[in-house]
């Protein structure tokens, strides 16, 4: 395949898609946001009652996903659930299935199809390690768990929700601690992986990073 790919991987509100999203904005390329495909299979056996941990199932209901993404929103069975994925139920959720190794083969082919011209900007888990190990760079996106947590903080704070600082700081990292510990595709960097961290960067200096490893790259 000839069409580049720029992988970016990290943990749990790492700042990931955002700037998975001004890259290819700045590149005019396609992004693929793979965490969603997770959270839309939890969300689709929730619908459904299927346990979560049915993996059989489960990997059915994952190869078989009637997804939509469009600039609007993303769009499961026809209905707009780009809100309804967020939550941190369905996170959670995600994170139960991610550890299913038939789950993730299912969902495999299905992000390797957004690889399309000009070229894609995937942001996951396991982008550059498993899904697209031949990606032209390949970036492990990190930051502090307290960083972390103050970004999502504020981001709830400001849509009018109430949180917990606390109460996030511990759930990502119980949610860091489960996607490292899996078996199947566990969260590291790839040997070739350059390591960014965010912590003290905004949003416009990280992704000139990015930028600017691209074109050392080309
Ligand atoms: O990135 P996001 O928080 O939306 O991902 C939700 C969950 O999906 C993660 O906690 C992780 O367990 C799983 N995931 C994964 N592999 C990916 C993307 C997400 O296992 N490439």
């Amino acid at each position: 395949a000839h069409v580049q790919v720029i992988a970016i991987d990290g943990p749990t509100a790492s700042g990931k898609g955002t700037i998975a999203h001004r890259v290819a904005q700045q590149l005019g390329w396609h992004v693929l946001d793979s965490g969603a495909l997770y959270r839309l299979t939890a969300l689709a056996c929730m619908q459904r009652n299927i346990p979560l941990d049915a993996v059989d199932q489960v990997a059915d209901i994952a190869s078989q996903l009637d997804v939509r993404f469009h600039e609007l929103g993303v769009y499961l069975d026809g209905q707009d659930v780009g809100e309804a994925i967020r939550q941190e139920a369905v996170g959670n959720g995600a994170s139960q299935v991610a550890a299913l190794g038939p789950v993730r083969a299912a969902l495999l082919e299905r992000q390797r199809a957004f690889r399309q011209p000009q070229g894609l900007v995937a942001d996951g888990r396991d982008m550059g390690t498993v899904v697209f190990p031949d990606a032209i760079l390949k970036v492990f996106l990190v930051a502090s768990a307290q960083a972390r947590a103050e970004r999502r903080y504020n981001q709830l704070i400001e849509k009018g929700f109430s949180a917990n600082l606390l109460t996030l700081l511990h759930d990502l990292e119980a949610r860091d601690a489960r996607d490292m510990q899996r078996v199947n595709a566990p969260l590291f960097p790839a040997d070739d992986a350059l390591v960014l961290d965010s912590s003290d960067l905004s949003i416009d200096q990280t992704v000139a990073q990015v930028m600017a490893w691209y074109k050392g790259k080309l």
